[in-house]
């Protein structure tokens, strides 16, 4: 099959199934599913860079006086696609709403790191069931990282008949064409891309705020740990040329964003799959940082890619900010090399001795895996070891969950669900006494919080966030929203700081 024939979507007719058997007949001669042996590919094809998009003219109005939904599971880089596709949306003519009676079409953009976020998923497609009983107009869609996988596009077309379409991750800018072929036609419409993935500029999008900003630096992800499926379901490392990224923060800059977030699943491959300059993320951090915006983040780091040009970088300070998310996933070299991370024990705590010398203020946070395939008692030691050794500020963390088609998921496993959950908690225990430790350093100092708005929980507190991304909760004026303030720290918490407002900060730049 050739490029052409996989970039026509195909329409399944689950309505003319008569049996099982006749059904994976047919289904076998017409529909061409997606292959996570396709998506394993690397190099071989060309990545098309595509300056512009546009709304074809026959969809432009196709959403006057209807409603979409939205619901975005999964990481930061989800959530930025929604942010696209609402934007593809909104240029329809739909208007957002949040209520699922009103919607007129309804997104799942779906994650599949692990089996427990699949499994929210499932719940929530037999949660729609009814509504597309009561109101067959109604189009429901599953996009995003789940949409890549075989078994779950099978499992759709087997179990959940009633969804209107499914498309992948590469297949976003093509929401136009395949909302209109799900308008017209009975059957589901199912467009997932296996391949390396495109770069696609100007792209419409709506943020959600005016305050922070997400800005994708490079897509995909080459380094194929071995139980993790998102180089499966993003395809090839692949960058944004770095003038297109410098216009999109001085856009956001102009619109009087404070912050902005680089995204990538390895920012610190930026710039590696550029033939013809050699241009990294420490170069592109160096250009960003004279930007006229107070706050500058990026995730994720990769710490076998973190060159020193990049430390260098952040070490200027000014609006780079001093927090760094550095996944180490485990402390154990032999565990490192199961996950092939292609970095030891003693090469991480080089790394991170060498920034905290050359950062003194940085802020570390990490994400780690408990209970990979046969992990020792003796390696998870190593594991709350290094942790204690960094002293990390906080710590997403995780029970191994293995994913189809990946390297670790073929491992045999003798280790128990009970012993990883134990180790779990014994991880958790860790963190959040460190965490504790860390933030008590805080009581009575006085911290720079760009405030994001009234705390989730207290309508009459506010909240926001330190350079070092600490969630600071405290008393002050509503005009504050949107500010970068001193705030003086009364009370630290094990996971954030309380405070009351001194006054509004002079921004840096
Ligand atoms: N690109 C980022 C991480 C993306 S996924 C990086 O490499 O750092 C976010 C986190 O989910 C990972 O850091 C890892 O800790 C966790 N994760 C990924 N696959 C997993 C799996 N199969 N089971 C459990 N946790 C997993
Ligand atoms: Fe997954 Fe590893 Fe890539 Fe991160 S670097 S997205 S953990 S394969
Ligand atoms: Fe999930 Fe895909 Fe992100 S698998 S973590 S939504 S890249």
């Amino acid at each position: 099959m050739n490029e052409n024939q996989r970039l026509e979507s195909t329409q399944v007719k689950p309505a003319d199934k008569k049996s099982e058997k006749d059904y994976s007949k047919y289904f076998q001669s017409v529909y061409q599913p997606p292959s996570l042996k396709d998506a394993k590919k690397r190099g071989k094809e060309q990545v098309n860079y595509l300056k512009e998009f546009s709304i074809p003219e026959d969809m432009k109005n196709a959403g006057k006086g209807k409603r979409f939904l939205i619901r975005t599971y999964g990481c930061q880089m989800n959530e930025h696609d929604t942010e696209v596709m609402a934007g593809i949306f909104m240029e329809m003519g739909y208007e957002p709403t949040e209520n699922t009676e009103d919607a007129d079409i309804i997104l799942l953009n779906t994650c599949a790191i692990r089996e427990n976020a699949e499994n929210k998923v499932f719940g929530e497609i037999g949660h729609l069931k009814p509504l597309k009983l009561e109101n067959p107009n109604l189009l429901i869609g599953v996009c995003g990282c789940m949409s890549q996988e075989e078994s779950v596009v099978n499992k759709i077309l087997e179990k959940h008949q009633f969804i209107d379409m499914i498309f992948g991750t590469h297949n976003i800018h093509r929401l136009p064409h395949i909302v209109k072929e799900a308008m017209f036609s009975k059957e589901m419409v199912v467009e997932v891309w296996s391949k390396e993935g495109d770069i696609i500029e100007n792209l419409p999008k709506v943020r959600k705020g005016n305050i922070k900003g997400w800005v994708n630096i490079m897509y995909g992800c080459d380094k194929f740990c071995t139980y993790c499926i998102v180089p499966y379901t993003r395809g090839k490392e692949r960058s944004r040329r770095p003038e297109d990224i410098i216009e999109e923060v001085r856009h956001l800059a102009r619109q009087g964003y404070k912050e902005i977030t680089l995204l990538g699943q390895n920012v610190n491959a930026y710039g590696k799959d550029f033939t013809d300059i050699k241009y990294g993320l420490g170069d592109l951090m160096d250009e960003l940082r004279k930007i006229d915006i107070p706050r500058i983040r990026f995730t994720t780091s990769h710490p076998r890619d973190f060159d020193d040009h990049l430390i260098e970088v952040l070490a200027k300070g000014g609006n780079l900010m001093e927090h760094i998310h550095l996944p180490v996933q485990s402390g154990s070299s032999q565990v490192l090399k199961l996950m092939s991370r292609k970095y030891t024990r003693e090469s991480y705590l080089e790394l991170v001795r060498k920034m905290k010398e050359q950062i003194p203020n940085a802020s570390f946070t990490t994400d780690i895996i408990v209970g990979f395939p046969n992990e020792t008692d003796e390696q998870f030691e190593e594991t709350l070891s290094l942790y204690r050794e960094v002293e990390f500020d906080s710590a997403y963390t995780f029970i191994y969950s293995p994913r189809e088609g990946t390297p670790a998921a073929k491992m045999e496993d003798n280790i128990s669900m009970e012993v990883k959950k134990e180790r779990l908690q014994r991880l958790n225990a860790l963190v959040n006494e460190i965490s504790a430790k860390k933030n008590l350093a805080y009581q009575d100092q006085i911290v720079e919080v760009l405030v994001e708005g009234e705390s989730k929980n207290n309508p009459d507190v506010l909240a926001g966030y330190t350079s070092k991304n600490k969630l600071v909760n405290f008393k002050g004026p509503k005009s504050a929203i949107g500010k970068i303030v001193k705030v003086k720290i009364t009370q630290a918490k094990t996971w954030s700081l309380d405070g009351e407002m001194i006054e509004e900060a002079v921004e840096v730049n």
